[in-house]
């Protein structure tokens, strides 16, 4: 391993101002991440021209994989630099590129708002509904067959790695995402949940709903939880389409 870690980092002053690259030298020390790295600039903020600089802003939160607050664009892929091990990374490149994610507004340097994922959740009413703040018992016992299907759904962090590399979610399009899809179909196969699947459906054939997916499966392939979104997006489709014929039919 090198003594010191090369690091190019694009910064940005505010959400108005024009991105721009700073690079620094890390001494390299065992056992970093991508975050540890980042502390290491933030106490010593001097770039490798020798000019002093601001701390590199960015985002984080449970350090292990589990909130996707520290999602960014590391060496080209977007993930988390919580478990991005600097020694891993340098196995495959010799220098450190750190970029904020593209499909969000940054707020400054690596940290970007993550709202229009949050808002998709509302949009697909991601929750379980419940009429009371009381103790209303245990919930509904699912089987085996449905905890197989939704254990997988529920670990989604809403990181954003699925919509930086969906070729649909630009800032010229509404598509709510892979990520809302997946949560959506997660409450839906919920027994309780299951009461108000056809609002959900309903918020999915609106426009930006599924329809608007081009099936590239680019999003499952980058999921650091391994959601399986393209059954989602599979099944979103068929329920939707299914719903359409249903009230259809229910009309004649
Ligand atoms: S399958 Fe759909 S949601 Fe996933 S990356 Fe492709 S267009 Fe985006
Ligand atoms: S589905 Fe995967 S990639 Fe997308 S937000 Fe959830 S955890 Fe992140
Ligand atoms: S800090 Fe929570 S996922 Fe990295």
């Amino acid at each position: 391993m090198p003594d010191n870690i090369r690091v190019t980092i694009q910064r940005q002053d505010s959400p108005q101002s024009q991105p721009y690259n700073e690079t620094f030298e890390v001494p390299h020390k065992p056992q970093m991440n991508v975050i540890s790295l980042l502390q290491d600039i933030a106490a010593s903020p001097v770039t490798t021209e020798g000019r002093e600089t601001t701390p590199v802003v960015w985002d984080c939160n449970c350090l292990e994989e589990v909130c996707g607050a520290c999602s960014m664009v590391i060496n080209g892929r977007a993930r988390q630099a919580c478990t991005a091990l600097i020694d891993n990374l340098l196995k495959e490149h010799p220098t450190i590129d750190l970029k904020p994610m593209s499909k969000f507004p940054v707020i400054r340097d690596l940290f970007v708002d993550r709202k229009r994922m949050f808002n998709a959740l509302k949009k697909v009413k991601a929750w379980i509904p419940v009429d009371t703040y009381g103790y209303i018992g245990e919930g509904p016992i699912t089987s085996p067959e449905t905890h197989d299907v939704r254990y997988p759904l529920s670990q989604c962090m809403t990181c954003g790695c699925c919509l930086e590399v969906c070729p649909q979610v630009n800032e010229n399009s509404d598509f709510i995402g892979p990520q809302a899809i997946g949560q959506a179909m997660l409450f839906n196969t919920h027994p309780t949940g299951a009461m108000t699947a056809n609002e959900r459906l309903d918020a999915l054939m609106e426009k930006g709903g599924v329809a608007d997916c081009g099936n590239a499966q680019n999003c499952v392939k980058a999921c650091p939880k391994g959601v399986p979104l393209t059954w989602a997006i599979g099944k979103a489709g068929r329920d939707t389409t299914a719903l359409t014929f249903r009230r259809w039919f229910m009309k004649k």
